[in-house]
């Protein structure tokens, strides 16, 4: 079987076709080739190396199992419904940059009643593609999406951005004229009650209007930002997932980690994201 997909190969930019047999690989006509891994993702950054770090498996873990308490399950939702609110063609194609373990793109594509959906989760970490290639009409690639993105121009109904790194130019780029762009970022009250006191970075202010003109220099016209604010319930494992899944997974010592969420003990804590909406400009 060679199915055509809409990605590109990422040495010479040709159309990837996906093949099954004789094993799960992606392949152009110039003989570029990259078999999927054991868990089903494929890695176009061999030999490339990059300059990011990648999550490591603890803190994809970690997030596997906040997303998994349902704690986020409220702004999932609220994506959805955005993309089926404006999207109601009888296909989606959406690249998810920044993926992560695919947490949102799997409740859109559940929630979407598309009959042909495609979609493609990019991240630079293997261990979050390791998770994503588990989505249905999904392929996981690992990427750094600071480079040419592997999409044919025009390619994506939706480009969605969780916390996830952003480039503008090229979401502007692979999303047809009529696509959306959804990007998510923490508001500034966004876990306010327990930053301090476990040493996560403070969100700084005045993000959403930087955010808003570095994608209007690109060609990608704002529409609308909406706030979601919420409180959760979190015992300490969920805390220590919570701090353990984000940036300071990377340097933090799990077990001091712990012992300061057992001492906070049961906490309520805000949860307060705003959700952007961009379309192309005509
Ligand atoms: C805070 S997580 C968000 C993941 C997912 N969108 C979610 O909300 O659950 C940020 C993600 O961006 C990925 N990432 C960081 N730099 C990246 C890059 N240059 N290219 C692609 N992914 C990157 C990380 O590996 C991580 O999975
Ligand atoms: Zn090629």
């Amino acid at each position: 079987m060679n199915e055509p997909t809409s990605v590109l190969c990422p040495i010479c930019a040709a159309a990837l076709k996906l093949t099954t047999e004789p094993r799960r690989s992606l392949g152009c006509a110039a003989g570029h080739r990259f078999d999927a891994a054991k868990q089903g993702y494929f890695n176009f950054l061999t030999g490339k190396g990059t300059n990011f770090l990648e999550d490591t498996s603890p803190m994809v873990l970690a997030r596997e199992e906040f997303q998994g308490r349902g704690h986020y399950a409220a702004l999932a939702s609220e994506l959805a419904t955005l993309v089926a609110e404006r999207h109601r063609a009888d296909s989606l194609e959406i690249l998810d940059a920044g993926a992560g373990t695919g947490y949102y793109l799997g409740e859109i594509l559940k929630q979407h009643p598309a009959a042909n959906q495609d979609a493609v989760a990019m991240d630079i970490s293997r261990f979050a593609m390791r998770r994503a290639a588990k989505l249905p009409d999904t392929l996981a690639i690992v990427w750094d999406v600071w480079r040419t993105i592997p999409s044919a121009d025009q390619s994506r109904d939706v480009v969605l951005n969780c916390f996830a790194p952003h480039n503008p130019a090229e979401f502007r780029r692979v999303l047809r004229p009529d696509g959306l762009c959804l990007v998510v970022t923490g508001a500034e009250d966004h876990l306010e009650e327990v930053r301090e006191p476990l040493d996560m970075l403070s969100v700084a202010g005045g993000k959403q209007q930087v955010l808003i003109e570095k994608f209007a220099a690109e060609g990608l016209r704002h529409v609308q930002s909406q706030n979601l604010r919420y409180s959760m319930n979190l015992e300490p494992a969920d805390l220590y997932n919570l701090v353990f899944m984000g940036p300071a997974g990377h340097h933090l010592s799990g077990d001091t980690l712990r012992s300061k969420a057992e001492n906070l003990g049961r906490r309520t804590v805000n949860a307060s994201f705003d959700v952007h909406l961009f379309i192309p400009q005509a």
